[in-house]
């Protein structure tokens, strides 16, 4: 049997079947954690913060699972919001290397996010009804941080901050994120920056509404995809496309998750439900990138 190696750190885990330590701290193990005192994985992952966070509403053993799913996704909506802030900050610097690094761990993220699905995609009504009525008024649409990430799609919209009137912080934050450039802007003004003709009304367009389509941008993704211009750009074009994908993919599972659990009924954000989903789940995530496929 292995002897606890002298170099080991003091918190690093003894192997579980290792003999007891027969060296004293700082060598070996310290003992002493758990009598009072932290630890360094406390210190930095603050476990004990996140795992006192599952305030249950109902005494249905269904509802556990719920509401971590849901505190799970709004975690990885935080680290994609972080992904793509980045890259258009490097996109307006001109660093395509540090933008498409973090445009890539974002669409890891996104296979992880939409993995968590799982546990809800089979959801019954039944089931879901045992604890529905104690989320109360409560829904997603009322996520700010879904909502930033929305805003960085270029799915801009100002009735989107009237949830957030009540929170001074979060609806500073969306206001900010309305009125700045979102990750699409960015692409388009690095593509008119390295010659491609994008129309200066794309680029001067007022960046706190919507982003609609235009056929121009469309003629300069097809001739970006017909790989005789510039070819870091085809591959950062396939990369949003990767990542618009993986986000209709969210937008596709959440709606089919809702039609099991519940339906046609009204939403408790107060919408139609499955027929609001069903027109936002339509709308394409950067546009063009799909439409100049037919012209390439
Ligand atoms: C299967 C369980 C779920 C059901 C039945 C459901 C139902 C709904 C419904 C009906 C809406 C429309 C707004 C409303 O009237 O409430 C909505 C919106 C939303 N839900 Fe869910 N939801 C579920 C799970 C989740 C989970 C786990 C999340 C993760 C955070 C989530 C995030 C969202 C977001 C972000 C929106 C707004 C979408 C947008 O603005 O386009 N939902 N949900």
């Amino acid at each position: 049997m292995s002897q606890p190696s002298p170099t080991r750190s003091a918190h690093q885990a003894p192997s579980p079947d290792a003999a007891p330590p027969e060296v004293e701290p700082p060598f070996g193990p310290d003992l002493s954690i758990g009598a009072g005192t932290t630890t360094p994985y406390e210190d930095y992952v603050r476990a004990s913060v996140l795992t006192h966070l599952q305030q249950l509403q109902s005494d249905d053993p269904g509802e556990m699972v719920f509401l971590v799913t849901t505190q799970v996704m709004e975690l990885w909506f935080t680290v994609i919001v972080h992904e793509w802030q980045t890259a258009a900050d490097a996109l307006r610097r001109d660093d395509l290397p540090v933008a498409t690094d973090a445009l890539r761990r974002s669409t890891w993220e996104l296979e992880a996010l939409n993995a968590a699905w799982k546990p809800l995609a089979r959801l019954t009504p039944a089931q879901f009804n045992a604890y529905r009525g104690a989320l109360g008024e409560g829904s997603g649409f009322q996520s700010a941080m879904y909502r930033r990430l929305e805003f960085l799609l270029g799915e801009k919209s100002a009735s989107m901050l009237v949830p957030h009137r009540g929170s001074a912080e979060d609806h500073a934050a969306l206001e900010k994120a309305l009125h700045e450039p979102s990750l699409y802007d960015e692409v388009l003004r690095l593509l008119a920056r390295r010659g491609h003709p994008v129309p200066e009304a794309v680029l001067r367009r007022d960046v706190a509404e919507r982003y609609e389509p235009d056929p121009a941008v469309e003629e300069v993704w097809a001739a970006v995809f017909a790989g005789s211009q510039d070819s870091e750009l085809a591959r950062l074009g396939e990369l949003l496309t990767d990542v618009a994908e993986l986000v209709w993919r969210w937008r596709n599972d959440h709606l089919v998750a809702t039609r099991r659990a519940m339906g046609a009924k009204m939403g408790t954000g107060g919408s139609a439900g499955v027929a609001w989903l069903e027109k936002r789940a339509r709308k394409n995530v950067f546009p063009e990138l799909w439409t100049a496929r037919s012209h390439v």
